[in-house]
């Protein structure tokens, strides 16, 4: 089967958050991390089906969706849970949230390392608990943890650490010994782990595998909240259904008193995708994964050819989601200028970089409104 990813339908004057933003203006937007692609062929059917049921009340997932969770969390990444294991989440945004509610309490700290997605930076201090981040930094052509940062950052008061991997927005896929040292850290400082995988089927280097984090030990698996979802994957974010998986008891216990009474239930149409997604949609995905690559390709290359002063700085392992050192451009405002020349990007503040420097370009979209959105970058940077 074929899947056309070069002409999907128009998404001008519908209710989609990334084209909306710069409606009515020429604005190429290439920021908030949806693609602009079709859902799976089985998604679409599945939907479709649950619709003409016509009934929509409380929904739970069924015994097929359960079973379809399971299976394949053991097929991609060798991890065998349980079904009571997973607690159904309407957006991983939450399940960050929830967790620094569950397992610090104000004025504790979250330790993560940055930049990364900024909710990443806002969950802990949206309950009153503290944010401590820790750069990143680019060694042997790679971004890396700096493990002596890390000593100095950790103190008796952090009670959480957020990871996320593959990385937004570096496109990293973290090693296995870099998780294995990075469990060591949470057990020898009594941190949970909350392991934000959302981006797991999505990596694009063939020789590189997803390990979760969860899988490492059994003394890590005691102390983490994986989060996952079919949501970046196979482009249904706006269906708000995500999950945790805690194999801890006690853990999970604490995570979903947490929720209790704020947090919405999966909806029944997110249900039906996700199982649909996971069941069915290996074939796109495999095709999604090659278009990808494709389009990463042509973005690392146009940008080493054609955009002085713009710099990819290490390799685009996973996501669809690329970090552009625009430093030397010396730019207020690079998103400013962007937009000006009809690109929008996300700004690298937002992420935790300082201003100015970087900023963070969306390549799931077709390869002609890529090329077109870099035409216009080369103009935008020719023009100063
Ligand atoms: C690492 C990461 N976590 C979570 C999310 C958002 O998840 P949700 O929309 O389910 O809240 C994103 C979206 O870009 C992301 O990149």
């Amino acid at each position: 089967m074929t899947f056309d990813f070069d002409h999907p339908p128009e998404r001008i004057g519908t209710d989609s958050q990334k084209w909306q933003k710069y409606d009515g203006r020429d604005i190429l937007p290439l920021w908030v991390a949806d693609m602009d692609f079709l859902s799976p062929p089985a998604v679409k059917a599945a939907l479709a089906e649950r619709v003409a049921h016509g009934i929509y009340g409380y929904a739970r997932p069924v015994q097929s969706t359960t079973d379809t969770m399971v299976a394949a969390m053991q097929s991609r990444y060798g991890w065998k849970i349980e079904p009571s294991w997973i607690v159904w989440l309407p957006g991983l945004v939450v399940g960050l949230n929830v967790t620094a509610l569950a397992f610090a309490e104000a004025g504790e700290e979250v330790l993560t390392l940055s930049p990364v997605y900024p909710p990443f930076m806002s969950a802990p201090k949206n309950s009153a608990r503290v944010s401590t981040q820790v750069p990143f930094v680019l060694r042997g052509g790679t971004w890396a943890i700096d493990w002596e940062a890390m000593d100095r950052a950790v103190t008796p008061r952090t009670r959480i650490f957020y990871l996320c991997n593959p990385h937004n927005p570096l496109a990293r896929v973290w090693r296995r010994d870099e998780l294995v040292k990075l469990a060591d850290f949470c057990v020898r400082h009594r941190l949970v782990l909350c392991s934000d995988e959302i981006h797991c089927d999505l990596i694009l280097d063939p020789a590189l595998k997803h390990v979760t984090a969860a899988t490492l030990s059994p003394e890590i698996a005691a102390r983490t909240v994986t989060l996952m979802a079919p949501s970046k994957t196979y482009n249904m974010p706006g269906l708000g259904t995500s999950f945790a998986i805690i194999a801890d008891p006690a853990l999970r216990v604490r995570f979903v008193r947490a929720t209790a009474g704020i947090v919405a239930e999966v909806n029944t149409l997110g249900f039906t995708a996700c199982e649909a997604a996971y069941r069915d949609g290996e074939p796109w995905r495999q095709a999604l994964l090659a278009y990808l690559r494709a389009n990463r390709d042509a973005l690392l290359e146009f940008v080493s050819r054609e955009l002085p002063g713009v710099k990819i700085e290490a390799p685009i392992e996973a996501t669809y989601l690329a970090w552009l050192n625009v430093s030397a451009l010396k730019l207020a405002d690079p998103i400013a200028h962007f937009e000006k020349h009809g690109v929008g990007l996300s700004d690298g503040a937002f992420f935790g970089a300082k201003k100015g420097d970087y900023v963070r370009i969306n390549f799931g979209c077709p390869r002609a409104t890529l090329l077109e959105a870099l035409r216009r970058m080369k103009i935008a940077v020719q023009a100063l």
